[in-house]
């Protein structure tokens, strides 16, 4: 079976990866050989029973790499940005496979997603791509959600406003909302006892421990606890925030559309306060008037993750939260409306856990793939 090399696993997105293969059964497919950046030498891990055997290797060891015919990373960018041209520099032509940003708009590299973009996975393996990489949490999660729509050409243009979770930023970033949310209730705990104290003294004391400085704010550098940030990534300069360039770029290479196919994909990017789903609202113009059910019976039956909420309130506060879809692979999508704006104007909403489909599961399912 093919040697894979595993960078990063032992992180979240990682470890997440890790639970999958395992539940999936993909270790008894491959050889699996673990890096490790801090820990050379220290006793691999052992997998669904699966025994790597002997010691970690160390991740930079450019010879070490080079022997393996695949390489799956969620170390994270810096570390493909430092290993992944040396690599190629040597020579080394076998697939690499990864989470990060850093290679995906390159020419030589596809963003899998393979449910939405098997066709494009396909013909870029026969043609020796090596270079394959997951997309964009929201990306991902937008198109596994309505790719239905997408990939029948029936979207002229879009707009995603995101509700981003704090696992985007990584697990300090979770553990410091959630500080947070300690620190401010436990400021006013004493009030929040008693039903009868008033609550614009109780707004007035969290507001004030909010813009207070006292709070930590190492990894969000403002208080996300009780607010939100809409800014993601960093500034293009133009007034876009990276984040936001990416729905357009990355809808685009993954359904391969060019020219005057491309969809044009716009929209605002916001960090909320949540743990590790990601939701978004769209509008989306479409390239024509189709009843409210065609649209979803399309989005429902584009593959078995999306499922489509019914658009009443009680189903939608149930099944269309980041509490309903974390830990889930199924995606689903409601809101779905016509807009006031005109008949080929609908409005959607979609949720999905981003540390699956927005980023071990994509991967997860290019190594099944390359390994047959
Ligand atoms: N850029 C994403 C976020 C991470 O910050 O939420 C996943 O691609």
């Amino acid at each position: 079976s093919d040697a894979v090399g595993f960078v990063g696993w032992r992180g979240m997105v990682g470890s997440v990866l890790m639970k999958r293969l395992e539940d999936e059964g993909d270790f008894s497919g491959i050889t699996p050989v673990f890096f490790s950046t801090s820990n050379a030498g220290g006793e691999a891990p052992t997998f669904a029973g699966v025994e790597a055997g002997g010691t970690l290797k160390d991740a930079h060891d450019l010879d070490a790499l080079c022997e393996l015919p695949i390489i799956v990373t969620t170390q994270g960018g810096d570390y493909t940005q430092a290993v992944h041209p040396e690599l190629r520099r040597r020579g080394w032509d076998g697939l690499w496979i990864d989470a990060a940003s850093t290679l995906r708009q390159n020419d030589d590299a596809l963003i899998v997603l393979d449910p939405v973009n098997r066709d494009v996975i396909d013909r870029g393996l026969e043609a020796g791509v090596k270079d394959f990489v997951g997309g964009n949490c929201t990306v991902s999660c937008l198109l596994m959600g309505l790719g239905g729509l997408f990939r029948r050409g029936l979207v002229e243009w879009g707009t995603a406003m995101t509700y981003q979770a704090a696992s985007g930023g990584g697990a300090r970033h979770m553990r410091e909302v959630l500080k947070g949310f300690r620190d401010i209730s436990g400021g006013v705990s004493t009030e929040l006892q008693d039903p009868a104290s008033a609550i614009l003294e109780i707004d007035r004391k969290v507001l004030e421990l909010q813009r207070s400085g006292d709070l930590d704010t190492a990894q969000f550098e403002v208080p996300l606890a009780g607010s939100l940030i809409p800014w993601i990534d960093s500034d293009l300069g133009n007034g876009q925030s990276r984040e936001e360039w990416k729905a357009d770029a990355e809808t685009n290479k993954i359904l391969g559309l060019e020219g005057a196919d491309r969809v044009i994909m716009d929209g605002l990017c916001v960090r909320i306060a949540t743990m590790r789903s990601h939701a978004q609202a769209l509008t989306l113009k479409l390239t024509e008037d189709l009843p409210v059910e065609e649209i979803e019976r399309i989005i429902d039956e584009d593959n078995e993750w999306a499922t489509v909420v019914p658009n009443t309130k009680e189903a939608t506060a149930r099944g269309l939260t980041p509490v309903a879809s974390s830990g889930s692979l199924q995606i689903p999508v409601g809101r779905i409306r016509k807009l006031a704006m005109g008949p080929e104007y609908i409005s959607a909403f979609t949720v999905g856990d981003q540390l699956l489909w927005g980023a071990a599961e994509p991967v997860r399912r290019m190594l099944k793939i390359a390994t047959g």
